[in-house]
């Protein structure tokens, strides 16, 4: 049986009247995993018709938003969190490196951050992820990467970090673009 975006919204919306913990979320990403490998969304959302880049599907009164990631150049994200959104990576098309980073400060310098990177792994086409509670993550993707992103909220509105790997600077982020990955150059 085909599964649209509409029942999955319709589903979320469901789930999250239970309150946004983690748990619950899970739940979310486990019905997001059914929507990733339908035929009709996917030819509908992420065929060649599509444009390239990040595009906003859907827009819940309740807060949620989903959006889509096209992109046919390889590209890799610096650490960030979501600040306090859940947000769920679903992979449609190649995959997505994933790392998960802990700050090894005592957090006392709003400026500089200092990193640990975790072993990374990948999400592959009908696999999700959650990323929740500020959670550090960067990503890594290949030419032709498509997936697909759910957030509790619109990030524009509310404060991100994202991290330096290098040098440990932080940035404090508010726009909507600047939440993308940057290109690699
Ligand atoms: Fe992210």
């Amino acid at each position: 049986m085909s599964y649209s975006l509409q029942d999955f919204a319709r589903d979320t919306r469901e789930i999250l009247k239970a309150g946004a913990s983690r748990a619950q979320v899970e739940k979310v990403k486990t019905k997001m995993e059914q929507l990733l490998v339908d035929p009709g969304f996917v030819k509908q959302y992420f065929g060649e018709d599509q444009p390239l880049g990040l595009k906003r599907i859907h827009i819940d009164p309740t807060g949620f938003e989903i959006m889509t990631y096209r992109y046919n150049e390889a590209r890799k994200s610096n650490p960030h969190d979501h600040g306090d959104s859940w947000a769920i990576y679903g992979q449609v098309a190649e995959y997505t490196e994933m790392t998960l980073w802990d700050r090894t400060d005592d957090d006392s310098d709003p400026d500089f951050a200092k990193l640990k990177a975790g072993k990374p792994y990948r999400l592959v086409p009908g696999k999700a992820g959650v990323y929740y509670g500020r959670e550090l993550h960067s990503t890594a993707t290949p030419v032709n990467t498509r997936y697909l992103r759910i957030t509790g909220t619109d990030l524009e509105n509310i404060e991100r970090l994202r991290i330096d790997a290098a040098t440990g600077k932080i940035q404090r982020i508010y726009g909507r673009q600047t939440g993308a990955p940057a290109a690699v150059r």
